[in-house]
């Protein structure tokens, strides 16, 4: 035991485990288990050829190895911003001139997370305010905690975050004198985690219209995280929110390599406004200097030789087909629950169930029922943040049909439902013990 205890920030001390933890372990410890609960990615899909091919050709170029082994700038490898504007430039339809956009306003990150996190110490100070829809990605939540920045939510329909609902939410902030604590507004806009719904085209503009009309004093952000985009499996692909700022002046877009390529190449990026980019680098300058340059170079290769675009093409049939198996099995299993209902998400890795009458949440009966019967899931409420009587719904669960097999996902859909009638099986027998 140390002699004297340890002195910590108060941000360390704001900071805690991720609540998924004591799910991944859970899943890693029990091999037996389904896994519906962490957002993995397929793994017989991964892309090992690909970046095999990559990687050697990197190095039978002495020249491009020993710049890729080098370190490379904190804003990240020139070719590889370029290359990633155009992408997303070219999938709304833009020329990057014509919403302002240069390669200077783009940066790589270490996965999205780190820029979810440095943009945070960029905008938050404890007590700031931060808008996200409800439910909304918690690894953002816990981070969100550990800047001391609070959430206030709005809800969501089958279109996405509701507009009507947004706009009231500022109203009130700004009668009551708290517009100026509101520093972004957050959206997981394609195939969100975690419900698997997409915010409708209408809404995208009007999102950055009320953006611009409350940015009365300074100006308010909108964080547009676009994980999933690329990972759509129906329907046509939606611009972004960030090309309804011809300016570059409200929304900061991010995106990454993970989902739709590797996350082990832990790399992400980012289009901001000049004067989020400057402060951002100075931050990362700190954090990092520069995301790991050889991985960069990878994805760069990926991008060039057409190995990612070919490979999205196989990453979206094998998770359309997994979709499928998912839906299909709630509809075989849960058909005839009563009170049921889930998302059906055109792309991503989520469908969101709603059981009612049923506890989901992490001390529920559901979670252990599940466990018994070797099934895991998430449970929604820790993409919640407590309404003002403290309440969040504990009867909602995420289900991630990334990383199960097409196997497994009947099955882990079978044992869900078992362990459903369990729980149900034992509320019955409690309430004739309790009339009698
Ligand atoms: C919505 C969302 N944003 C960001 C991330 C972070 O991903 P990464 O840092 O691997 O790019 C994730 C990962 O699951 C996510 O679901």
């Amino acid at each position: 035991m140390p002699t004297s205890p340890l002195s910590r920030s108060e941000k360390s001390r704001r900071t805690t485990d991720s609540p998924i933890s004591y799910f991944i372990q859970k899943a890693l410890e029990t091999p037996s288990l389904i896994s519906f609960a962490a957002g993995l990615v397929d793994e017989g899909s991964l892309p090992v050829s690909e970046v095999g091919t990559a990687m050697a050709e990197l190095v039978a170029d002495p020249t491009a190895a020993r710049a890729a082994l080098q370190y490379g700038s904190t804003q990240g490898l020139p070719k590889l911003r370029e290359q990633l504007l155009q992408l997303v430039c070219v999938a709304d339809g833009v020329r990057p001139s014509d919403v302002s956009l240069s390669v200077e306003d783009v940066c790589i990150t270490t996965g999205s997370q780190q820029l979810l996190y440095l943009l945070g110490e960029v905008l938050f100070d404890p007590g700031d305010i931060v808008i996200a829809e409800a439910p909304s990605y918690f690894v953002y939540h816990s981070l969100l905690q550990s800047h001391g920045a609070k959430v206030l939510s709005v809800p969501m329909d089958e279109h996405g975050m509701k507009m009507d609902e947004l706009e009231s939410l500022l109203e009130r902030l700004r009668r009551s004198g708290e517009l100026s604590r509101v520093k972004v507004i957050y959206t997981v806009d394609y195939f969100q985690n975690p419900t698997g719904l997409t915010l409708a085209r209408d809404r995208r503009s009007k999102l950055v219209e009320l953006a611009r009309r409350y940015s009365t004093n300074h100006r308010i952000l909108i964080l547009e995280d676009a994980a999933y985009r690329e990972l759509r499996f129906s329907g046509a692909d939606l611009p972004s929110v960030k090309r309804f700022d011809p300016t570059n002046e409200f929304v900061v877009y991010t995106s990454t390599f993970s989902k739709p390529c590797a996350p082990g190449l832990k790399t992400g990026y980012a289009i901001m406004p000049p004067d989020v980019m400057e402060p951002l680098l100075h931050l990362k300058g700190s954090h990092d200097f520069g995301s790991a340059n050889l991985m960069q170079f990878v994805a760069s290769r990926l991008l060039a030789s057409g190995a990612y675009a070919s490979h999205l093409e196989e990453l979206r049939e094998v998770y359309c087909r997994k979709r499928d198996l998912m839906l299909e099995a709630l509809d075989a299993e849960f058909g005839d629950f009563p009170g049921v209902s889930w998302t059906i998400p055109a792309g991503g890795l989520y469908v969101w169930l709603t059981l009612d009458g049923i506890d989901t949440g992490p001390n529920g009966s559901l979670v252990q029922a599940g466990l018994d019967a070797g099934v895991l899931y998430v449970p929604g409420e820790f993409g919640h943040v407590p309404d003002e009587n403290g309440r969040v719904p504990t009867n909602e669960c995420r289900l991630c049909f990334g990383v199960a097999t097409t196997e497994q996902i009947p099955e882990g859909i079978r044992r869900l439902r078992r362990a459903c009638d369990t729980i149900s099986r034992m509320s019955k027998t409690k309430k004739v013990k309790a009339e009698v």
